[in-house]
């Protein structure tokens, strides 16, 4: 990687007084190209080294050297760095060609990253803030894999808690089996709502569902076999949606899973002396003015934030991750920085190695989309409009497409996608089928597009994969040139942000730089250059493809 080679020439022409990692942060692109690819500013170390600026920056001119750079100048306080053009392209390209998809993975670490996403709760519909978590923590899990760890895939479903009591009584007073094997989630969220309105004026009913959860807890069977009916016909919604989306888990351990798993950890927490007794709660008082985190209530019974405790103990046993990702809406930052804080507090200093990635709303004409406002809103119509819409466009546009169906479920699923991932995912996002799918916006059918014109140019072209020199390339492909080199860097840079937006931007970038390209160039005119040309674009079109898997969606040949 050019930026990594060339900060540590750097650092060592600066006799180490900035490590690699400073120097490579202070790369940047200058303002335009014609000042050269990368440039070094030497701001930074004037005030370290009480040295004009300029100075510094040539004296490091001096110093650089490498095969892999062509010119450098000094301009104020920068040093401007020309790349030597020809060596680099052959060496990138090669790479790509030699390495295909496997360009910019990293090799296996032997390290677990848990992804904790998705996360939907049973008998309640599967919300867009769901929807979210579900495409992020996939790409997140894709990113992770790509940068040499092994990423276990964590659905931590909500199928425990007091609600659930609520819910038992609700079947017994007024449930109809048949209903709801028909369609579980709308009629068990009725009968729960129903609970709630009886309750207002019938207290007993509280009383009930305390009892009926205390019997679920103590795995009474008749409660037991409610519960895991509730769940069963609730996942098997969920795992339709799952499906469209193309994304399974490698486990199914939600909140229910830590029932037993409880009671060590109140235990250990009282054995720490962090409980205090509030009101007939237990509490651990928070550190930074939090209010204090409920671990048992009155009763006794236990909350969310146990359960996430006695998960987050159970799975560094079980896992021991170098990172975990709890990929839920920024809502619920509170919850997590209180979990963090006990962790701490209970002297786990793996606990630093947990992390929230949290997220905005997704609106929809500007407001927040949600799954339930007088009627509800289901997350699998959602999807498939999107998927109807892209059916639209190709029966319009190309109707003799082969496998439309499929074609089309690629192209509104990733359009879904990618409307989702491209900007900082701190954004709220607006839902927009219209916007999404536009062909030529910043969206997935574009970049699909984009793979699937390049796939039309080999096939036309009778391309064949053969290792070439590209010396003759020309300028136009340049940029490109520089954009494939920083992949990897990209791939890097969005596990440590825990960001899938860079590669979704990237692939963007890459796209339009490639239809810049093909614009200026003739790439199928028969020369004796076409097959160099198309080796080229065929690399263009692997780190395209590489891309949009990493974010969850496909690149159809055709579209
Ligand atoms: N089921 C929760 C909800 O829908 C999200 C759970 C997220 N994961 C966790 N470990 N707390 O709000």
């Amino acid at each position: 990687m050019i930026y990594e080679q060339l900060a540590s020439l750097i650092a060592q022409a600066l006799n180490d007084e900035l490590s690699n990692e400073e120097v490579e942060t202070l790369l940047e692109k200058p303002k335009n190209s014609e000042m050269g690819d990368i440039a070094f500013p030497c701001f930074t170390l004037a005030k370290k080294l009480r040295k004009a600026p300029q100075r510094i920056a040539s004296e490091l001119a001096e110093k650089l050297q490498a095969e892999e750079i062509q010119e450098i100048n000094v301009v104020g306080g920068y040093v401007n760095i020309f790349l030597n053009q020809e060596k680099l392209t052959n060496h990138v390209l090669h790479a790509i060609m030699n390495n295909k998809d496997q360009y910019g993975s990293s090799p296996s670490r032997k390290e677990n990253v848990v992804i904790d996403y998705s996360s939907p709760n049973i008998a309640k519909p599967f919300s867009m803030g769901h929807l979210r978590s579900t495409v992020i923590g996939h790409a997140l899990a894709n990113i992770a894999e790509k940068s040499g760890y092994t990423a276990v895939r964590i659905n931590h479903l909500g199928d425990w808690g007091t609600q659930f009591g609520k819910l038992i009584v609700a079947y017994r007073l007024w449930g109809n089996k048949e209903a709801i094997e028909a369609s579980p989630i709308q009629e068990l969220l009725k009968i729960y709502v129903k609970f709630h309105d009886m309750a207002e004026t019938d207290e007993s009913l509280n009383e009930q569902a305390r009892a009926a959860f205390k019997s679920l807890e103590d795995g009474e069977s008749e409660a037991l076999a409610l519960w895991k009916w509730f769940r069963d016909a609730s996942l098997t919604e969920f795992e339709t949606i799952y499906q469209i989306l193309g994304i399974t888990f490698d486990s199914y351990t939600g909140e229910a899973f830590y029932n037993d798993k409880m009671k060590p950890i109140v235990a250990e927490l009282q054995e720490k002396n962090l409980l205090t007794l509030s009101d007939g709660a237990y509490v651990v008082e928070m550190d930074d003015q939090m209010p204090p985190c409920l671990i048992t209530k009155t009763d006794g019974a236990t909350l969310y934030a146990t359960r996430d405790l006695a998960a987050a103990v159970y799975r560094h046993n079980e896992y021991n991750a170098v990172k975990t990702f709890y990929v839920v809406g920024n809502e619920q930052s509170l919850h997590f920085k209180q979990l963090f804080n006990v962790l701490n507090k209970m002297g786990y200093e793996w606990a630093n190695e947990l992390q929230h990635v949290p997220f905005g709303m997704m609106l929809k004409d500007g407001k927040k989309m949600s799954t339930r406002k007088g009627k509800v809103v289901l997350l699998a119509d959602v999807l498939a409009e999107a998927v109807d819409t892209a059916m639209l466009n190709i029966e319009a546009k190309n109707p003799n497409l082969e496998q439309k169906a499929l074609v089309a479920k690629q192209v509104g699923v990733g359009a879904v996608i990618f409307n989702d991932l491209k900007n900082d995912r701190m954004n709220d996002i607006e839902f927009s089928l219209e916007q999404m799918m536009n062909f030529e916006g910043e969206t997935g059918p574009y970049v699909q597009y984009t793979y699937a014109r390049i796939s039309s140019i080999l096939e036309k072209g009778n391309y064949k994969d053969q290792s070439l020199d590209f010396t003759a390339l020309g300028e136009y492909a340049w940029p490109i040139i520089v954009m494939l080199e920083q992949f990897p860097l990209t791939v890097q840079k969005a596990f440590l942000l825990a960001d899938p937006s860079q590669i979704a931007k990237f692939s963007l970038h890459l796209a339009r730089a490639f239809n810049k390209y093909y614009a200026h160039t003739k790439v199928l005119n028969d020369d004796e250059y076409q097959q160099m040309k198309l080796a080229f674009v065929h690399c263009v079109a692997i780190i395209l493809k590489e891309s949009l898997r990493m974010l969850g969606i496909s690149a159809p040949n055709k579209m």
